[in-house]
This record gives structure tokens, sequence and C-alpha cells, in this order.
């Protein structure tokens, strides 16, 4: 077996340096300000408020991770997906499932290409070749070697040159043991394999952990970062977030659907439309050529926006009421 080394970023272990032994270099900041952060982000066509903003600037500040909560569909993917098309940096992903572990995460040694390169050995030696030439000590040298790793999402991100955007989607699904091993990652920025060395990473990456709150987060995970809750925007915000992202949305459109939708969440329902219903709904609205929207029309289209039976019928009722009182 090769002998582990300590490696800075790539493992290359010929170029390695020894030198690196504090913690990886969090780069010069990618915003100025707050503002700055917001009016960037709104450039790409996403909407942050003061909140959203603050805490992806000190995030970017203290390089420190972010843990975005709230309901489905409220922006939390879409934050980070965001925030590395502003700031120029590589988006890698890790989607999170139950059952994920380390070898989906991090890195598992391709095992086919290992067993083809012992069977090209056998046959090299059976054909008269050298035998002398390699001993199990090499070949084992060589099948644990750069060439045979296959590195995951969190290895990734760690020995990434290039300034790196880690998102760790719906982190709330993985099980408890995943969730340590993401959490010794981010808190070392390194990451240990044993027939190689420790892999050290040369920045540190801006990560984004979201959860859809289907179960708590063990308290270390949460201490490790900083919080922020997405819930449902402001009127003001939702009514922008459709002019920005529905093409052909008038303001007044914008503005009803926007009305429309934060009624409905005040009303107890199953499942509260998300802002990517709100926008599935106004690209209806638009396609159906309507350019203000009564409460037939919506009545008519409330399924774009609730995906439950029970919810269709309380909804069309409150638009019902709200008609008469409007009339
Ligand atoms: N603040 C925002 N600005 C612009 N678009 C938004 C915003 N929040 C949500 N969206 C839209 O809503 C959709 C759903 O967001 P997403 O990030 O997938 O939700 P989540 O990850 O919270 O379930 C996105 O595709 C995006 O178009
Ligand atoms: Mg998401």
């Amino acid at each position: 077996m090769s002998a582990a080394g300590d490696q800075d970023g790539a493992v290359d272990g010929k170029t390695g340096s020894l030198g690196m032994l504090g913690f990886p270099d969090p780069g010069p900041p990618l915003f100025s300000s707050l503002t700055e952060v917001r009016e960037r982000l709104a450039a790409v066509g996403y909407l942050a408020d003061d909140g959203i903003a603050g805490v992806v600037h000190l995030a970017d500040r203290l390089a420190k991770p972010v843990l975005v909560e709230g309901p489905a569909g409220t922006g939390k993917t879409e934050l980070a997906k965001s925030v590395a098309r502003v700031t120029g940096s590589r988006l890698i992903r890790l989607q999170c499932y139950e059952g994920l572990d380390e070898s989906k995460a991090l890195y598992e040694w391709n095992y086919k290409k290992q067993l083809l390169r012992i069977q090209a050995q056998r046959v090299d030696e059976d054909g008269g070749g050298d035998k002398a030439t390699t001993s199990w000590r090499d070949l084992e040298e060589d099948i644990f070697s750069e060439e045979f790793l296959l590195t995951r999402p969190l290895l990734e991100a760690i020995r990434s040159p290039d300034p790196v955007v880690l998102l760790v989607d719906e982190v709330d699904r993985v099980e408890l043991e995943t969730e340590a091993l993401l959490l010794e990652v981010l808190s070392e920025y390194q990451v240990s394999i044993p027939e190689l060395g420790t892999i050290r990473a040369k920045q540190i990456p801006l990560v984004f952990l979201t959860s859809n709150n289907t179960r708590e987060l063990s308290e270390a995970l949460k201490r490790r970062c900083l919080y922020l809750h997405l819930d449902y925007p402001s009127l003001e915000r939702e009514r922008d977030i459709v002019l920005a992202r529905v093409p052909g949305v008038t303001e007044e459109l914008a503005d009803q659907i926007a009305r429309i939708v934060r009624s409905l969440r005040t009303l107890e329902l199953k499942k509260y439309p998300s802002v990517s219903e709100t926008l599935d709904w106004a690209r209806t609205l638009v396609v159906l050529g309507v350019e203000s929207i009564d409460a037939e029309q919506a009545k008519a289209t409330l399924h774009v926006l609730l995906k439950y039976r029970s919810d269709l019928e309380r909804a069309a009722k409150e638009l019902a009421v709200a008609g008469e009182d409007r009339a």
C-alpha cells in the first residue's frame, strides 16, 4: 500500500505539499455588502430580502455553511444555484436521499476497473511476461491510486482548485450517520482516504445545506452552520418574483396572483401553494391570455396551485365568497 501522506488539494502525490496544516484559505470575499448580494442576485432573477442577503453575506465573510430550512418550493435550492451563478463559482450538488452513503457522497474505488487491472496483470504473466517486475505490493499501490478513484460531490468540492458553491440538497433525507460524515467534512474541510492520504481543501467552498424540515437535524450540524429560515415571500416580493420569472405577465396580473396566493395561504390547507406553484399558475394564466383574473378563471385553474381535493374545494368556496364581496 502506498504511504499515506498529506496532500494539498489534488491527489497527486508528487506535487502535493505537506506544509498546509492550518485551515484552508477562505479566499477574498465574494461580496462587499448585503446590498451588493441583493442586487447581484436580483440581476439573475433571484429576489432576496435583507434577511436572505444578510445571511449570504455573512456566510461569505465568516466562511461558514448556511443551513436553509423552510417549506418546499420557497427558493432554497435556487438560492444556492443563483449564488453560484453570480459569483462565477462552480456549482457542485449533492442531492440527498434515504440510503445515501459515503460511497456516493465522498468517494469510492472503481472496483470493476481494479479487477480488470488485476486480470490484465495475470494475462501478462501467463503470456510469458516478465514475472518478477510486478509484486503484489506494486499492484496494490497501482490499483489504489488516483486513476481508480471515483470522486463524489463532497470530495470533488474539497479538492477543486476553483471557487465552489457546494449545495447539499435536502439534507433532512439522509440518516444520522451520513449527517455525521457531512459534519466532519464541513468542520475540517479535509478528507482522509486510508490508501491515499489526507486531502485538504485549497479553499473553503461556500456551502448551502437545504432542509424541508421532515426531521430535526442534529444540534452539532446546526451549531456548525448559519441558519436561514426561508418562508413564503411577502406579497410584494412574490409579485416581483412573478414579474421577474414569467415572461409576458402584466403588473396587474402579477399583483392579483400574489394577492390570491397569499389569501389562500391563510386558509387551513393540507399543502400551501409554494412559490414554484405561484409561478406555474402565472404561466398558465399567461398562456390562457388572461390579463386580469376573475373568480371564475381563478377557480378553473386552481388545480395548478393546489394538489388536494379538499384544498381545492376549500379554496373554491373562499374565492366565491371573495368574488361576491367584490360584486
Ligand atoms: N426569491 C426568489 N426569486 C426568484 N425565484 C424564486 C425565488 N424563490 C423561489 N423562486 C422560484 O421558485 C422555484 C422553486 O424554488 P426551489 O429553490 O426549487 O424551492 P425549494 O428548493 O425551496 O423547494 C424556483 O425555480 C424559482 O424559480
Ligand atoms: Mg429544493
